[in-house]
């Protein structure tokens, strides 16, 4: 389709915010997942959260296609690729799911394990079928101008810093904790800064860059190609910034790189991972962490902490519910049932 027309039929709805809406969905997968969270059992929390996702996705007036799904690289259970959600009716737009980024954290009752959806216009989220890794940098709106994934880590480090008037040893780092992290790790404690290892959730560690207060200033690292597209639509919306390189993980993925002539040494931009003029994005906390507080379960109800957000507008909203399970699980049905696992 081309810009105009896509442009016009998503400006029917311009009035409206659609992550006001998702963040029903977030809601529902992190009040369904938390059930699970430190049960050890990360497989039954996925299902949990994709079932909620699912039906509450297919209440919002939309023609909606999943574009990126994060199951496909491990056979999680997941809401598929193609996958028609919604009522069918304009606007149409494209899906990007997380139903749970950190499925470990929330198996283990970890920090920072959210429940995240995003959406923008047909055809504006960056497809990779072929390679599930990208090597990522992110930051928050100060820095924006300061990154250049092409350039040592050092250099980098040296200009965010200047772009936020700090010294380097002040700059913290967030990085997945992996082996193949070896070198980068040496590269950020070489040049002086803290270095804050993970052992997952990149999405939050990349939105985390662009939110004040959380202490984290430079995400850095190889992870998911998914969450890299929805960590993008998080910072459009946070006028913060990433570069993303695809980052073939073995032998079967180089050979489909050489297949479809697929160019890794495209520096992919948030704008080219995420496009168009309207990006929504919402999360909710599944465990307590800095970026969101956790869902806390009370008699009949549990509270539950969300950041909703549009890239058109700018807005950013915390949105703090408190949720009678009781009653909604006589409203949506009894697959929704938060209350029972
Ligand atoms: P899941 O919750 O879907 O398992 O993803 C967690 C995560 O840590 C992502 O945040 C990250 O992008 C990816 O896994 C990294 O992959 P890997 O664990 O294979 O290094």
């Amino acid at each position: 389709m081309g810009d105009r027309v896509r442009s016009e039929a998503i400006g029917v709805q311009i009035g409206r915010n659609l992550a006001l809406e998702i963040v029903r969905v977030t809601e529902a997968a992190a009040l369904t997942a938390g059930r699970w969270m430190g049960r050890g059992d990360k497989e039954a929390a996925d299902q949990a959260a994709v079932d909620a996702m699912r039906q509450v996705l297919n209440t919002v007036a939309m023609d909606g296609v999943v574009v990126i799904g994060e199951g496909e690289k491990d056979a999680a259970p997941m809401l598929y690729l193609g996958e028609r959600l919604g009522s069918a009716t304009e606007p149409r737009v494209d899906i990007a799911v997380d139903p749970i980024d950190g499925t470990r954290l929330c198996a283990l009752g970890q920090p920072n394990s959210i429940a995240t959806v995003a959406i923008a216009e047909r055809g504006a989220l960056f497809e990779s079928p072929h390679v599930m890794y990208m090597e990522k940098i992110a930051v928050g709106p100060e820095a924006a101008d300061a990154i250049d994934i092409e350039d040592t880590v050092a250099n980098n480090l040296q200009r965010i810093a200047g772009a936020k008037r700090r010294a380097v040893p002040d700059l913290t780092v967030i990085m997945l904790d992996r082996p193949r992290h070896e070198g980068l790790i040496a590269e950020v404690r070489a040049a002086g800064a803290r270095l804050r290892l993970i052992t997952d959730g990149d999405v939050a560690g990349a939105v985390m860059t662009a939110m004040p207060g959380t202490g984290v200033d430079v995400l850095l690292g190889i992870g998911g190609a998914p969450e890299a597209v929805v960590a993008a639509c998080g910072l459009r919306c946070l006028g913060g910034a990433m570069q993303c390189r695809l980052w073939p993980r073995n032998d079967d993925e180089r050979a489909a790189v050489r297949e479809h002539a697929i160019d890794t040494k495209r520096v992919l931009h948030a704008a080219d991972l995420a496009g168009g003029d309207d990006v929504f994005f919402a999360a909710t906390g599944i465990t307590d962490g800095e970026l969101l507080r956790g869902v806390h379960y009370f008699g009949d109800g549990a509270t539950t902490q969300s950041l909703v957000m549009r890239s058109r507008s700018g807005t950013v909203r915390k949105i703090d519910a408190t949720h009678r399970l009781s009653k909604l699980a006589v409203l949506a049905g009894a697959g929704l049932d938060p209350t029972t696992d």
